[in-house]
């Protein structure tokens, strides 16, 4: 026959072709996801494939040996110089003989998955805004003159179908010397994302590229600076990173921060520059650890609340300091990194922000919902980040509601006495045995508890230096559980409690989890102001809660999903034992860690993610807390533990 069947898997897509098409085109014809860097020119490898050999009943054919074209000179000469696995061939050189089956492994789809999210069965792809195309460009001619860079155009546009193209001063600066050094051939690396327009070259590179290709996600805390190194090209993290948000100085929460403005000229300008030079150190930082340049680092997607946005981008946050709480804009950004000062990655990595909701609600609720995606679950959820604003959603298909609480920095570790950031030494989880009242407890960088043996030696090269978010929340539930703290989060007396770890401290009561001296380590104690600043956290996390449940008319939930940049995930009994959320079956409280450094994962991988959160943003309901009278009754009645007056069935099975 002149044709031959051809069936790609794990797709499914079949086809007929005429013998000798290679098989990378016939994928491009039926639309099968088969990845390619250097256009067919076995370079990349990047279009690797399995043929089948034998017998496949359930799709009807039998693949004989010689299905395949034998390997050619190309395909060869890469084999021998960089090696190929087993039954792997090109295929963009190998070419249909006869009827074959072809699987296309994980690492050759181009938009391999990156996130999936088991709980609201979600699944993301890789469709990153920034590529690699390798393109052969024309060498120049006296007697047609045009530019470098518009005959690199050209070839992106022949080559590639990209049709027109900038660039920016950084590239052209190094545009000829790159030409000229991969004798006309180049990588070039091009941005383009989902609001159309021109692409834009970023980079470019002599011959074939293989090195890094690196998105930076960041979600931009008030107390903490998360960052996620991803790989563009397979969504892969390469490395984690976190840092205190400087801007601490200039006031604990956002509120204090918007006053520092107020009260000192240039105040804003001092604040955006602490906060940039901390992204930059960021970055520098997370690309030592994946041992990759910066300047690999092509794009940036940040997330982060309204005030840290406005103070990020250099926009004076005053107006977020009172009613009407009106934004400068609400929409999304795509900008050059380098106009907000992020000098350490590529001089011409670009920068997307998601969009805001609301005045008080920002592009970090945004990117939780762009990660849990309430607005595609049958059941009512309610989706908690906790950091020193929460950001709450409540809502399902029908409909999805948004806020943001004033919380505090407690739940991050912050003006906790023994608090810290979630890092190694940092105690993650505690339990107090409420006979004994003995405290055990495990740190973060160590699987072992404190009364397991070999512990000292598994924390020796972190010590036990503090208690973090988690931590603090497990250790005050505990204390209540144990009977050491009562419902109005009081801490009593040795006689009182049973212990002599109730220690006196001044006029009140501190409990003693860990005594330094030993190790020479910190004493790390709960104190009474401790408490105190959970029961806060906690009561205007509920009340924010609360007051969605009142807008949305319902009296209870099927589901909540706890996220926050907290060390470990938060135990749904402690949660629940201490009243930061409303009742619910125990069994449906999930833990979705960073939520908003997900969420900026995924738009940083996935440029249709970004248009679909920006369509949707649109239609999240916003509830103003700091406004809303009722607010102020929920929480006062949320101070206590778990609750002065709902009822917590759940708790008691
Ligand atoms: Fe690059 Fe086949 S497409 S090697």
């Amino acid at each position: 026959a002149s044709d031959a069947l051809v069936i790609f898997t794990p797709s499914g897509k079949r086809g007929r072709f005429a013998v000798g098409t290679p098989v990378l085109t016939a994928a491009r014809q039926l639309g099968v996801d088969l990845d390619s860097v250097c256009g067919g020119r076995g370079i990349c490898s990047k279009c690797q494939v399995s043929p089948g050999v034998g017998a496949f009943p359930k799709h009807g054919v039998t693949v004989a040996a010689d299905a395949l074209s034998d390997w050619n000179a190309v395909e060869q000469r890469y084999k021998d110089k960089r090696g190929m696995l087993d039954g792997r061939r090109l295929g963009c050189q190998a070419k249909v003989m006869g009827d074959v089956v072809i699987d296309v492994p994980p690492e050759s789809q181009l938009h391999r998955q990156v996130v999936r999210k088991a709980a609201s069965a979600r699944v993301v792809q890789m469709d990153p805004a920034t590529r690699l195309y390798y393109v052969e460009v024309a060498e120049p001619d006296m007697h047609e003159p045009s530019g470098d860079l518009e005959r690199l155009a050209l070839a992106l546009k022949d080559q590639w179908q990209i049709e027109a193209i900038e660039a920016g001063p950084s590239v052209l600066r190094k545009l000829q010397p790159v030409l000229r050094k991969g004798k006309w051939s180049v990588t070039a690396a091009v941005f383009r994302d989902h609001h159309g327009g021109a692409a834009k070259l970023l980079d470019v590179f002599p011959g074939f590229y293989d090195g890094p290709l690196a998105g930076l996600a960041i979600d931009l805390g008030s107390t903490t600076i998360a960052a996620h190194l991803c790989d563009l090209r397979d969504g892969r993290v390469l490395a984690s990173g976190g840092v205190m948000n400087p801007q601490i100085r200039f006031g604990e929460d956002l509120m204090s921060r918007v006053s520092y403005a107020m009260m000192n000229p240039g105040g804003d300008v001092e604040m955006t520059a602490s906060v940039r030079d901390a992204l930059n150190a960021l970055a520098i930082s997370v690309a030592a650890e994946a041992v990759i340049d910066p300047r690999a680092i092509m794009e940036t997607v940040v997330v982060c609340n309204p005030v840290m946005h406005h103070l990020f981008l250099g926009i004076d946050p005053v107006e977020l300091g009172q009613a009407p709480f009106a934004l400068a804009t609400s929409s999304s950004l795509s900008l050059p990194a380098r106009d907000l000062g992020l000098s350490a990655i590529n001089a011409e990595a670009r920068l997307y922000t998601l969009p805001c909701i609301a005045g008080h609600v920002g592009a970090d609720a945004a990117a939780v919902a762009l990660s849990e995606a309430p607005q595609l679950r049958d059941e009512l959820v309610l989706i908690v980040d906790v950091g020193t604003n929460a950001e709450i959603l409540l809502g399902n298909k029908k409909r999805v509601l948004a806020c943001s609480s004033p919380t505090g920095p407690a739940f991050e570790g912050a003006q906790i006495s023994s608090g810290q950031r979630a890092a190694p030494g940092a105690i993650e989880r505690i339990e107090i045995d409420p006979e004994t009242k003995e405290p055990r407890f495990r740190v973060i960088g160590s699987d072992l508890w404190s009364d397991e043996p070999g512990f000292a030696e598994a924390t020796a090269h972190t010590g036990i230096t503090g208690i973090c978010g988690s931590g603090i929340i497990e250790a005050v539930a505990e204390l209540r559980m144990a009977g050491i703290v009562d419902a109005a989060g009081l801490m009593g007396a040795p006689a009182q409690t049973g212990t002599e770890r109730s220690v006196a401290e001044g006029r009140t009561y501190s409990y003693l989890i860990h005594d330094g001296s030993a190790q020479n380590g910190p004493r790390i104690t709960v104190t009474q102001g401790d408490i105190r600043a959970i029961q806060l956290a906690k009561s205007a996390l509920y009340a924010g809660a609360r007051l969605l449940m009142d807008e949305m008319g319902v009296d209870h939930i099927d589901h909540v999903v706890l996220a926050g940049a907290f060390g470990a995930h938060i135990s749904a009994k402690h949660a629940m034992v201490l009243g930061m959320i409303p009742d619910c079956p125990l069994d449906n409280v999930t833990s979705a860690g960073n939520a908003a450094g997900t969420g900026a994962r995924i738009a940083l991988c996935n440029i249709a993610a970004r248009a679909g959160i920006e369509a949707q943003v649109k239609q999240i309901h916003k509830v103003e807390t700091a406004i809303e009278p009722r607010f102020q009754e929920h929480f006062v009645n949320a101070s206590a533990m778990p609750h002065a007056v709902d009822s917590f069935p759940h708790l008691s099975t």
